[in-house]
């Protein structure tokens, strides 16, 4: 037989994305966002994410195989994320695999959401060297793993958040600058034009005695919070730009710092930032400045890759494919609240 052709879906927030991938080799995706019917709630509504998900679900796929130049009877495989993510979004991109796997008789596969997030640079920039860090930070998690080749090997958690996970700050500090949702655009763009200096916000958990790969968020948020409040109790004019560049120089500086420190401790030589915080310029630029300055290697997937979408859902069920695991079954329930 000849090379797996792999259909990949993620529902699991406000993206409704279908790629696919054939021997680590990306040949198409469409993705379809409900991003804009949450903007009025200041957060992603699941009732809304679950009825967008499935009335995009058939015009999405149509997309990619399109994009891809694949009839869906080329399909060799589908996999789907099977969690975390919220319980009604992962459900419908989960059973629409389901009926795709079971009306072209081919395996299905469940993917980690995180896995997903981790093998999207794959796609960039081939496979993943035998052992490195990945930090992922998206709107639910954040996190410092040390991975192996994402399917076989355990990936092990160096650190997690307390609170708050890096993208959820990106989102509450925009909501509360008036910026809207999604905030981590929303304060990028603000924050083209500010100084990142102006304002001292504080990094958490830096100290020596501080668990060094655990992040919290939360005191930063309140921190913001309370500028602006000061500001506008004194009737002064709330300097938008500069609290975004100096809130997010705040999150970058920490983010950075912790990865590094966790690929020095290992004694490894590459750091992989994935998730869709990895899509912020700041970030991007400081990680590469300071891993050029420390001799690490840096692989960040391009913005479109970074945050929720298809294809990386696809490159870990080929990784599955070319390494012979068992398929999941049709069976197979969603587990929103996986570790
Ligand atoms: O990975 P993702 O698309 O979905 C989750 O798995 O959560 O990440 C979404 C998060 C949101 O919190 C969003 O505000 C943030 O990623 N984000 C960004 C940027 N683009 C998206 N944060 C900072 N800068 C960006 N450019
Ligand atoms: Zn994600």
């Amino acid at each position: 037989s000849g090379s797996p052709v792999v259909l990949g879906v993620e529902s699991s927030c406000d993206e409704t994305g279908f790629g696919i991938v054939s021997d680590g080799v990306l040949l198409g995706q469409g993705l379809a966002s409900s991003a804009a019917q949450h903007a009025e709630f200041g957060g992603v509504v699941p009732e809304i994410a679950a009825r967008a998900h499935l009335e995009a679900a058939v015009p999405t796929l149509r997309i990619a195989l399109a994009d891809a130049g694949v009839e869906a009877r080329d399909i060799t495989h589908v996999a789907a994320t099977s969690g975390p993510g919220l319980a009604t979004a992962v459900h419908v991109g989960l059973a629409a695999a389901k009926s795709v796997a079971w009306a072209l008789d081919v395996p299905l596969y469940g993917v980690h959401h995180l896995a997903g997030h981790a093998a999207a640079d794959t796609l960039e920039h081939g496979p993943l060297p035998e052992r490195s860090i990945v930090l992922i930070v998206s709107g639910g998690h954040t996190s410092i793993l040390a991975v192996g080749d994402l399917v076989r090997d355990p990936i092990e958690h160096l650190g997690d958040t307390l609170d708050d996970a890096a993208g959820e700050a990106f989102d509450k500090v925009s909501r509360l600058l008036g910026l809207g949702y999604p905030g981590g655009p929303a304060i990028s763009r603000a924050a083209v034009d500010g100084d990142p200096q102006a304002f001292t916000f504080p990094r958490a958990l830096l100290r020596p005695k501080d668990a060094p790969f655990t992040f919290s968020f939360s005191g930063l948020k309140t921190a913001v919070a309370r500028t602006v409040e000061k500001l506008e109790r004194a009737g002064e004019p709330v300097p938008v730009a500069d609290i975004a560049a100096s809130f997010e120089q705040a999150v970058v500086d920490v983010l950075v710092t912790k990865a590094l420190r966790a690929v020095r401790e290992r004694s490894l030589d590459t750091l992989v930032i994935v998730g869709g915080v990895a899509a912020n310029a700041r970030l991007r630029a400081v990680a590469q400045d300071r891993c050029d300055a420390a001799g690490i290697t840096l692989r960040i997937p391009p913005p479109r890759l970074c945050t929720d979408n298809g294809a990386m859902i696809a490159a870990v069920g080929d990784l599955l494919v070319r390494s012979d695991v068992e398929p999941s079954g049709l069976r197979i329930a969603a587990d929103p609240s996986a570790v």
